[in-house]
């Protein structure tokens, strides 16, 4: 059954501690954590004091989305936090493959994300060093967009690639799910769906996330 990994990002910050009680009481699998520095992207959303937080709380792996400038300045502090898993974006790190040996010697699972507009190919040649490539499939700093629809395709392509040379990597896809889309996605070859306003803006998070575990 594939990963469903709701984003805090769209949840009730005054109310952190009953959404991670929620969370950990569903059929949730993993917590995302959205990390913005208002230099990558066009938002900045919370850091690491409230990862921290949310770890003392959670009793899920804590799936961490750096959206951020010179990731490795903070591996070390995410790590420290709580991160379980630390996925950080091609297009921030010129020494991609140096940052992902500094998360994996850290001891945590390592992603690749890639925004919309950013080819597979860039990622080919690492993919036998990392645990998760995230598929973007919205342009990345808020929530609430809609899911681009060319993201299928891409899934397509990279399911085909990693079936080839590395079997074991997941694909996760973040950006405008819904459950009206979600079993495309799961059916283009992805593993894990992440999901904030289709999960937080109704009025029973538990039920929608079941209904997700159900769909896919
Ligand atoms: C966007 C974030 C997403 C976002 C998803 O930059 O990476 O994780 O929270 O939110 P929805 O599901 O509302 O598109
Ligand atoms: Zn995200």
């Amino acid at each position: 059954m594939a990963i469903v990994a709701p984003s805090i990002l769209a949840a009730n910050f005054l109310q952190l501690q009953d959404v991670c009680q929620l969370l950990n009481a569903s059929k949730a699998d993993w917590f995302h954590l959205d990390i913005m520095d208002g230099r990558f992207v066009p938002n900045i959303s919370f850091g690491i004091p409230i990862v921290e937080a949310i770890k003392k709380a959670a009793s899920k792996m804590l799936d961490v989305h750096l959206m951020i400038e010179e990731p490795e300045k903070y591996i070390d502090d995410f790590k420290k936090a709580g991160a379980d898993s630390i996925t950080v974006h091609v297009e921030a790190c010129p020494h991609l493959h140096r940052n992902i040996q500094q998360i994996k010697n850290a001891g945590l699972k390592a992603g690749v994300a890639l925004n919309p507009h950013t080819p597979i190919c860039m990622i080919e040649n690492i993919l036998s060093d990392i645990d998760m490539v995230l598929i973007m499939s919205v342009n990345p700093g808020f929530g609430g967009q809609t899911f681009i629809p060319h993201t299928l395709h891409k899934i397509k392509e990279l399911r085909k690639k990693i079936d080839k040379i590395a079997p074991d990597v997941l694909i996760e896809v973040d950006g405008g799910i819904n459950l009206n889309n979600a079993a495309a996605i799961i059916h283009s070859g992805a593993n894990a769906l992440v999901a904030g306003s289709a999960i937080f803006q109704t009025t029973n998070p538990t039920a929608t996330i079941e209904q997700f575990k159900m769909i896919i």
